[in-house]
C-alpha cells in the first residue's frame, strides 16, 4: 500500500543509512535523489595537482563511491544528478534570483545578497550580525555584505568553465543543490539530509536561494548526521587520522562496518576505533551464527508443518521485539535501540537450539521458525541481511584471518599441534597455542567432536574494553 509519496534528498548517504529502507517498509513510495558534486574548488585543485581533467577525476571518484555504497548495502537512489550535467538548470535559477532582485553582478561574478532575505539564519539559528563570513579569508571588498555568497564565479586560469549570460564561469558551491533538488523534487519536498557541518552556511544558503527563486519553496524536515571521529578526534586529512571506507573494508566485513555505523544514532558523532570495529564484527558473527544454526535445525525437519504457526510462548518475545523496532525507528531512527532489542530473540533462539528433547520439543521448531522470520525481517529493513548466513560467516572468518595475518591452514595446523600437546599432557604448550591465537582474534572451541575456531575480539582489545567499563 502506498501511503504517500515522499520526496527525499539525501546529500550525504553516510549515517542516514536506514531511512530509505524504513520509509519503504512503512509503505511510502520514496523518491530519493543524491547529488554528485563534480565541480568545486577542492576537486579542481586536486585535478590540477594530478594533471587530470576535473570532471574525469570526479567520475572516477563517483565509481569508487558506488562500489563502497553497494558493499555497505545502501539502497541506490532514484536519481543521481551531477552538477556538470545541470548547468542549464543552474543558470536558469540564477537568472530567476537576479530577476527577483535577490542578487547582484560584479565583473562576471554573481553574488546573493543576504540583506534581501530577512529569514536568513532560520535553520542554523545564526543572526546575520554574528556571521563573520570571510573573516578567515580577506573579505572581498566588492561584496555588499561579508556574508554574501557567490552564485556564479567568473572563469579563472586553469579552471573548467561554461558560457553564461554573465560571461564564462562556473557555479558557486551552494546553487547546485538548490537547482538540482528543484529539478527532480520540485521546490517543496519532504526530507533533506546532509552532514552537520553543512547546516551553515551551505543549507542556510540553499534555503535563501530556493526561497528567492520560488516563494513556494519548503523542506519539511532537515536531517543532519554527526561527524566520524577517530578515537574522539574529528576525522580529517590535516590530523592525519583519515582513512577511506575501502581501507576499512580490506580488513573488516562491510556488514560489520554497517552494523557499527548504525550502532550510533545518526545525529551523534560516530567514534571510529579498532575496538568498535572488532566489537561490531564479533556481534554480527554471533547474529549470523545464531540464525545459521537455527536454519540448520529447521532444515532437519522434513515435515515443515510448523511454517505458519506462532506459538504463544514465543509470540510475546516477538511482539515485544517488533514493538521496540517500530517505536525506535519511528522516533527519529533510533537504530541503536533496535540493535539492542535483538538480544532477546537471539538468546531465545540459542536456548531453543540447545534444548534437545523434552517438553519444549513440540513447539521448538515453530518457535525457531517464527523467531528467525522476525529477525530476518528487521535485518532486512536495517540493510544487514546477507545473501546467505553461511556465506557471510565464511567472509567474516576470512577477514578475521586477514587481521590475524594467518591463513586458515596455519590455524588448523596450530590446532593440531595443540591437540597433540594435550594428548602428551604438555599443557603449558597447549595453553600457549590457545593464547597466541586468542591474542590475534582467533578463538578455539573444544567439543567432543574436536576443536574448531571462530573469530573473536583480540585479547589485548578485550582488555581495553574491560578497562573502559
Ligand atoms: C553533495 O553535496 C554536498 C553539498 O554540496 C557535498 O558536500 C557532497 O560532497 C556532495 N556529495 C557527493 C557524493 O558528491
Ligand atoms: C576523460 O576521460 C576520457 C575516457 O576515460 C578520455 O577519452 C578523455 O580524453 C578525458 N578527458 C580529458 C579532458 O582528459
Ligand atoms: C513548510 O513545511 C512545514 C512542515 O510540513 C510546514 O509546517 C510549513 O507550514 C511549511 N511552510 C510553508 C511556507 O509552506
Ligand atoms: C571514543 O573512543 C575512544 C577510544 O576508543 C574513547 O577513549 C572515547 O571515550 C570515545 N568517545 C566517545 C564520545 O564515545
Amino acid at each position: 500500500m502506498i501511503l504517500a509519496t515522499l520526496a527525499m534528498l539525501a546529500f550525504t548517504s553516510s549515517s542516514m543509512f536506514s531511512i530509505g529502507r524504513y520509509l519503504r517498509y512503512m509503505g511510502y513510495e520514496v523518491k530519493y535523489v543524491r547529488n554528485f558534486t563534480d565541480v568545486d574548488d577542492k576537486i579542481i585543485a586536486r585535478a590540477n595537482q594530478l594533471g587530470e581533467d576535473p570532471i574525469n577525476l570526479s567520475r572516477r571518484y563517483c565509481e569508487e563511491f558506488h562500489y563502497d555504497m553497494t558493499h555497505l548495502q545502501c539502497l541506490a537512489p532514484s536519481t543521481e544528478p551531477r552538477v556538470s550535467d545541470h548547468l542549464p538548470q543552474i543558470i536558469d535559477m540564477i537568472k530567476q534570483i537576479l530577476d527577483k532582485d535577490f542578487a547582484y553582478m560584479i565583473d562576471g561574478d554573481v553574488y546573493f545578497s543576504v540583506d534581501k532575505f530577512p529569514e536568513y539564519g532560520r535553520l542554523s539559528g545564526r543572526k546575520l550580525e554574528d556571521n563573520r563570513a570571510g573573516e578567515r579569508v580577506a573579505v572581498d571588498s566588492r561584496k555588499k555584505h561579508p556574508a554574501d555568497f557567490a552564485l556564479w564565479k567568473s572563469a579563472k586560469e586553469g579552471e573548467p568553465f561554461w558560457e553564461s549570460p554573465w560571461g564564462p564561469g562556473r557555479p558557486g558551491w551552494h546553487i547546485e543543490c538548490s537547482a538540482m533538488s528543484a529539478a527532480y523534487l520540485g521546490y517543496s519536498f519532504d526530507i533533506h539530509g546532509g552532514g552537520m557541518d553543512l547546516v551553515f552556511p551551505h543549507h542556510e544558503n540553499e534555503i535563501a536561494q530556493s526561497c528567492a527563486a520560488c516563494d513556494r519553496s519548503n523542506v519539511s524536515y532537515w536531517m543532519h548526521n554527526g561527524f566520524v571521529t577517530v578515537d574522539s578526534e574529528k576525522m580529517s586529512k590535516s590530523l592525519g587520522n583519515f582513512f577511506t571506507i575501502r581501507q576499512v573494508l580490506e580488513v573488516y566485513h562491510p556488514l560489520a562496518l554497517r552494523l557499527f555505523l548504525i550502532g550510533t544514532h545518526y545525529r551523534s558523532p560516530i567514534n571510529y576505533s579498532d575496538v568498535q570495529l572488532e566489537t561490531a564484527s564479533d556481534r554480527i558473527f554471533y547474529i549470523y551464527q545464531s540464525l545459521y544454526d537455527c536454519e540448520n535445525v529447521l532444515g532437519e525437519d522434513d515435515e515443515a508443518t510448523w511454517k505458519n504457526v506462532n506459538p504463544p510462548e514465543t509470540a510475546s518475545c516477538i511482539n515485544e521485539f517488533h514493538d521496540d523496532f517500530l517505536t525506535s525507528m519511528s522516533d527519529d531512527l533510533h537504530t541503536p535501540v533496535v540493535l539492542a532489542a535483538m538480544s532477546d530473540p537471539l538468546k531465545t533462539i540459542n536456548d531453543l537450539i540447545h534444548t534437545r528433547k523434552g517438553k519444549k520439543q513440540e513447539l521448538r521448531l515453530e518457535s525457531l521458525a517464527a523467531l528467525e522470520k522476525a529477525l530476518r525481517h528487521v535485518l532486512t529493513v536495517l540493510g544487514l541481511m546477507p545473501t546467505s548466513y553461511s556465506e557471510a560467516l565464511q567472509q567474516l572468518r576470512e577477514k578475521a584471518l586477514k587481521r590475524a595475518k594467518l591463513t586458515e591452514d596455519e590455524v588448523l595446523q596450530r590446532i593440531e599441534e595443540r591437540t597433540t600437546a594435550r594428548k602428551n599432557k604438555e599443557y603449558e604448550k597447549s595453553d600457549a597455542i590457545r593464547k597466541d591465537l586468542a591474542a590475534v582474534g582467533i578463538a578455539l572451541m573444544d567439543s567432543p567432536e574436536g576443536t574448531t575456531w571462530r573469530p573473536a575480539i583480540p585479547l589485548a582489545l578485550q582488555e581495553k574494553l574491560v578497562a573502559a567499563t
